[in-house]
Parts: structure tokens; sequence; C-alpha cells
């Protein structure tokens, strides 16, 4: 007999719950001020933020994807420029390569791993790269080690999507802190989770941030100044005061995330068919997923279905294989670890308030897959 509750991929009503009334009274106390745009909120939370990432310096910005814009405008990368990232990611990514005018150059995973091959990106550079931008995907770190050494190399710009990865630490320092830039997004289900759209942006060159900052405000530092060409990518006083809310619970969500995988790493260990994920040495992952690879996912996938376990695919597809990019003239085989990745990937029930319990169930049913 199995249990036959639903075991959520994400419950946002669950991790809510204990901070129900702070958030219910910051959202008030906003709209009672009706500083919707720009209100004070915006810079404390940047202030705070600043602080859970070692000092360095926040612009919030209206989601990921044009954070990520702003990175690369804010850098200097334009047409005629080639940007190298990853085809296992939220399109976003690529996305804002394209807004910028540059060109999406994809390089292919490491052998053992969800994240960019140094050796393909080292490859796949011309004379016309200018900035690399490595995934931490589902919370797992990237090798910035290797990734820095070729961007110093080269003279090349290094963004690091942290998207997935508030609060991961690579050799100690914090994900995003490591690069030239550093975006992050407050997508709901995101390690630190806002209650609709929102991200924020770092870089590490006093004068790259102030670009930065221009730029996700219509190109000004003042009213009516504006110095470049930009675009409202600005966060909302009122994801601010939420975000405000929830940052102080971050730590102890991620803690929570690698407790899980920690007891997820022990019940599916030793199943022979399945790979579980691996976190790079002297890194601290924040396991946004805990994605596994399946010979056969779907069937997998539709087991689980049938005792209640929800589960989510990411990615169905690497992004050279999509409409959007069809264009670049990849073919099939072109990435093959990509490839195969998005063939095999199948992502587990993850969030902070995942019991013992539910992970037992979601590994025995797991387990009865393959040796029923
Ligand atoms: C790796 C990655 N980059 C960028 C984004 C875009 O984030 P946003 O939804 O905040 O624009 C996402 C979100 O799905 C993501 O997972």
């Amino acid at each position: 007999m199995h249990s036959t509750r639903t075991v959520k991929f994400v419950d946002l009503a669950r991790l809510h719950a204990p901070i129900a009334a702070q958030v219910d009274a910051a959202a008030l106390r906003v709209l009672r001020e009706q500083r919707y745009i720009q209100g004070p909120d915006v810079r404390e939370f940047e202030k705070e933020m600043a602080a859970s990432l070692d000092g360095a310096p926040v612009c919030s910005v209206s989601c990921a994807t044009s954070g990520l814009l702003v990175a690369l405008l804010g850098l200097g990368i334009g047409p005629g420029d080639e940007v190298i990232t990853t085809p296992l990611t939220a399109i976003a990514t690529a996305e804002a390569i394209s807004l910028a005018g540059a060109k999406v150059v994809f390089a292919d995973l490491e052998p053992e791993g969800f994240c960019l091959d140094p050796e393909d990106v080292r490859r796949k550079i011309t004379p016309r790269t200018r900035a690399i931008i490595p995934v931490h995907i589902y919370g797992l770190l990237a090798d910035l080690d290797a990734l820095q050494e070729i961007a110093r190399a080269h003279g090349l710009k290094l963004i690091e999507d942290c998207a997935q990865a508030q609060g991961a630490r690579y050799r100690g320092r914090r994900a995003g802190t490591l690069g030239d830039a550093g975006v992050f997004s407050f997508f709901p289900s995101k390690n630190l989770g806002g209650f609709g759209d929102g991200g924020a942006v770092t870089a590490r060159d006093p004068e790259v941030f102030r670009r930065m900052r221009m730029l996700a405000n219509h190109g000004r530092e003042s009213k009516y100044d504006h110095e470049l060409v930009g675009l409202n990518s600005r966060l909302d006083t009122l994801q601010a005061a939420l975000l405000r809310v929830c940052l102080p619970s971050l730590e102890g969500w991620n803690a929570a995330r690698r407790a899980a995988a920690k007891v997820y790493d022990q019940l599916l260990g030793g199943i022979p068919q399945l790979q579980t994920p691996r976190a790079r040495a002297r890194t601290e992952p924040v396991y946004h997923l805990y994605v596994v690879r399946a010979p056969d996912r779907e069937a997998l996938a539709d087991h689980l279905r049938g005792r209640g376990i929800e589960t989510g695919l990411h990615y169905p597809q690497p992004l050279h294989e999509t409409g959007a990019y069809r264009h670049l003239g990849y073919r099939r085989g072109d990435l093959p670890r990509a490839e195969a990745a998005c063939r095999s990937v199948l992502s587990l029930p993850m969030h902070p308030c995942l019991t013992r319990e539910e992970i037992e169930t979601v590994s025995r049913a797991v387990a009865d897959y393959f040796q029923p």
C-alpha cells in the first residue's frame, strides 16, 4: 500500500504560512502608502539583498530576463558580438543575448553534470566572442574557476545566471559575485520567490553597475535626464516590500533544500538505472530543483503521477532545437550531452517544506518503478 496524498512539486502555501501575517501587513502598508514605483522599500530591499551577497551592490529589476538584458547592455555587448551560453536553461538566458542584438552561441554540457563545459566553451570562441553566460542550473554551480580563466585569457565578460541559485556559494563566495555581473530571479517558485515577477542584478565594476542601474530605469539617474537608451525594468515597490519579508528566511529555506537533497541522495543513490545530481566539490548548492536522469523518464513520470507525485521537466528541449533558435542552424548531434540530458531529466518534488515522509514516499515510488 502507498499513500494517496499528493506530493506537490512546489508548495508556496506551506512555505508562506509562517510569514503570512507579515506578508499581509507589508502588502497593506504599500497599498496605503501608494508609492508603487521606486518607493522606499525598493532601496531597502536592495541594501538587504546586498548584505546577503556579502556586500555586492544590488539593483532590483522587473525580472531576470530583463536583468540579463540590462547586464549585457551594461557591459557594452550588442550587435556584432557573440555570447556563449548553455542550451540547457530557461529560454530567457538566450533571449536576453538576442534582445541585446548579439548572437547566441551554444556550448555543450560538461561530461558529468548539467552546467557549461569549459572545454567546449573554449572551442566555441571566435574573434567576435565578448562574453560567457554560465547558468548555475538547478542551483548547482558551474565550473567558475575554469570559466574565469578562459574569460581572463580571452578578455571576455563573465555573467552568472543565478536565477536558480540565489544564496549558493562557490569556494565560499556567493554565486553572482564571482564574474563581471550576476543576475537573479524572484519568480515565485525560485529560491527567493516573490509574489509576481521580479529580479536583480549585481556587477563587480562600480561604473558598470551605475550603467546597469540607469539602463533599468530608462537610462537615467534623475528624472528626464536620459543619458542612455534604456528600458523599464524596475521592481515594483509591492514586490520589494514582500521580498523584504521573505529574504530573512532564504538561508533557512536553502538549508532545508540541501537537507532534502541529501535524503533523496541517500534513498535514491543505490538505484543503478537512476543518476542523482552531483554537486561540485567546495560548492554549496541550493537545489532549486532536484533533477535525476532516468532511461525512460516519461514512463517514470507517469508511474509517479499514478501515485500522486508531481514532477517537472527542466527542460524537454535544448534551446538550439526550439523554434526560436532553429535559425542558428544547429543540427541534432551538435550538442550531444545537452540533447541527451533533455531526453532523460526528470525533476522530483523539491521545496523547503518537503517532509522526510514525502521524500520517502517519492523515493519508494521511484524504487518500485525500477524493481516492482
Ligand atoms: C536559468 C534562468 N534564467 C533566467 C530566467 C528568467 O527569469 P525571469 O522569469 O525572472 O525573467 C529563469 C526563469 O525561469 C531561469 O530559470
